[in-house]
This record gives structure tokens, C-alpha cells and sequence, in this order.
């Protein structure tokens, strides 16, 4: 497989719920929260049987997970962790069109303000992902966006997988229609990576970001979250 390469992007958004941990195992987990902040995980999540069915509307948990990966809900000590991760994107690459780092604190209040959830391996903090409206105003209440990325030496142990289960589950229960991506021109791996959770390309935003001295596309992907939605 292709892999390892490009960084992420950057976070944005209301509130909505958080929650606890859950093992990487499988990308298979109840449900759990309403909206504000990432609420508590149901029970932890199983491991898929050999040959068992996904859920409809679960997306194909295979792939290599690493069974000392766990999803849980951040927290605000978590914030450090966390702003090494984003500021590592900001400073060195375009996966991220934000010009300026987090501190502690601004990353702190983030967690605090919309559902927000870590990996973790060896008690460290390996990857993150958030998500909050689309848009702003009540207009936009049932489009969230989100934000997924790991620590560069951490990509390709099933934790971003893990991490969209988890984000997905929660959305999807508190109402959301759709999840959106925007993913940089310059960032093939995140495009990968979506494709193959199941978001679907649907424009490509020519010229709209500006860093490091050259405009930068976003590509703008997809995935239904309700039936009729
Ligand atoms: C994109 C990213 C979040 C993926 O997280 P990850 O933990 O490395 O991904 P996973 O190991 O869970 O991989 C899940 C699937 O995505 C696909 N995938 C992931 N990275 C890929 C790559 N570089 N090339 C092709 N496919 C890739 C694979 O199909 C993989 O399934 P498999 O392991 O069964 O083959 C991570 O690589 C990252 O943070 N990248 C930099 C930031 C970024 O691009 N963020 C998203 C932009 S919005």
C-alpha cells in the first residue's frame, strides 16, 4: 500500500458531546452521546468476529489495527498533547492552511467546546479528531465538518479509522445529515484516507487557501450520515 506521508489540518466548530475510551480492536461500537461534547462511550467497543457483517452503515473496519491503540474521549489535559500534534501540520506543511500555531490554552478551550476525541498507544497521545458545524448559524445545525490527524510517526495502525468510527457514530446520533472533509490540494494521503472510509469527492475549491508563498486547492469530500438525508 501507498502510505505515509503528508500531515493534517486544523480544527474549527461549536459544541457538541464527548467520551470515554474505547479499544481499536474493531471500528465497530454502539452508539453513545447527543450533540454537546463528545459524551461517553456505551460499553467498549468488540472485536469483529472472523467473517462477521459490518453494520450498514459502518464503514469496512478491516485493515491493520494495532491492538494497543485506544479511542477515548479528550480531555483538557489532553491539550498539550494535542497542540504538538496540530502545530507540527501548521508549521511544516500545507495539510493545514492555518498560518499561526495553537497554544495550550486555545486547543484547551477547542476540547472544551465540541466533541473531541483522542488515540492513544503507550500512554501517549497519537492522533485526534473533532468535528463542529459546517458552517455557522442554525441554518448549518445538522452539517457538521471535521478535523483527524496523527502524529506523523504514528500513521498506519488502524487509529484513524478507529477515530472516524468513533466521530461518525457520534454525529450520525446526534442528528447530523452529513460529515465533510476539506482536504488540502497537496495532501494525496488524506484524500486516501477518506476515499477509503467511504467520503466521496464532491468539489475541488481551486486557489481558495494561501501558505508558505502559493495557493492551494481544497478538495471538498463527503459522507451521508442519515438515510434520507
Ligand atoms: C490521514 C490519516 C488521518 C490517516 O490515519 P491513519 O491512522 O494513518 O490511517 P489508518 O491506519 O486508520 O488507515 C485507514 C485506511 O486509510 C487508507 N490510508 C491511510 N493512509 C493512506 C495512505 N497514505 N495512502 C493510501 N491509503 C491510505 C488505507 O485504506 C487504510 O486502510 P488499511 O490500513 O486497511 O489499508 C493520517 O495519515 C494523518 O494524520 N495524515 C496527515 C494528516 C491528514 O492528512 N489528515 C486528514 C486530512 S483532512
Amino acid at each position: 500500500m501507498v502510505r505515509r506521508n503528508a500531515p493534517g489540518p486544523a480544527p474549527a466548530g461549536p459544541r457538541l458531546p464527548s467520551q470515554p475510551a474505547r479499544r481499536v480492536s474493531s471500528a465497530r461500537e454502539r452508539s453513545s452521546g447527543r450533540l454537546p461534547r463528545a459524551s461517553p462511550p456505551a460499553a467498549g467497543r468488540r472485536a469483529r468476529g472472523a467473517g462477521e457483517t459490518p453494520d450498514r452503515d459502518d464503514f469496512d473496519p478491516r485493515g491493520q489495527q494495532d491492538p494497543g491503540v485506544t479511542v477515548r474521549a479528550a480531555t483538557p489535559d489532553d491539550a498539550g498533547q494535542v497542540a504538538l500534534i496540530l502545530n507540527h501540520y501548521i508549521r511544516h506543511t500545507t495539510v493545514s492552511f492555518k498560518p499561526n500555531e495553537y497554544s495550550d490554552d486555545a486547543v484547551r478551550s477547542l476540547i472544551e467546546a465540541q466533541p473531541f476525541w483522542v488515540a492513544e498507544a503507550d500512554d501517549r497521545v497519537i492522533g485526534y479528531a473533532t468535528y463542529g458545524q459546517f458552517r455557522n448559524g442554525p441554518g448549518y445545525a445538522r452539517t457538521m465538518e471535521h478535523t483527524i490527524l496523527m502524529a506523523p510517526d504514528a500513521k498506519g495502525k488502524g487509529a484513524g479509522r478507529a477515530l472516524m468510527a468513533t466521530l461518525e457514530r457520534h454525529a450520525r446520533d446526534a442528528g447530523a445529515g452529513s460529515l465533510w472533509a476539506g482536504v488540502s490540494g497537496e495532501n494525496p494521503e488524506g484524500l486516501a484516507f477518506h476515499k477509503a472510509i467511504g467520503f466521496e469527492e464532491v468539489a475541488v475549491l481551486e486557489k481558495v487557501g494561501f501558505k508558505f508563498g502559493r495557493w492551494l486547492d481544497l478538495t471538498l469530500l463527503r459522507k451521508w450520515l442519515a438515510p434520507n438525508s
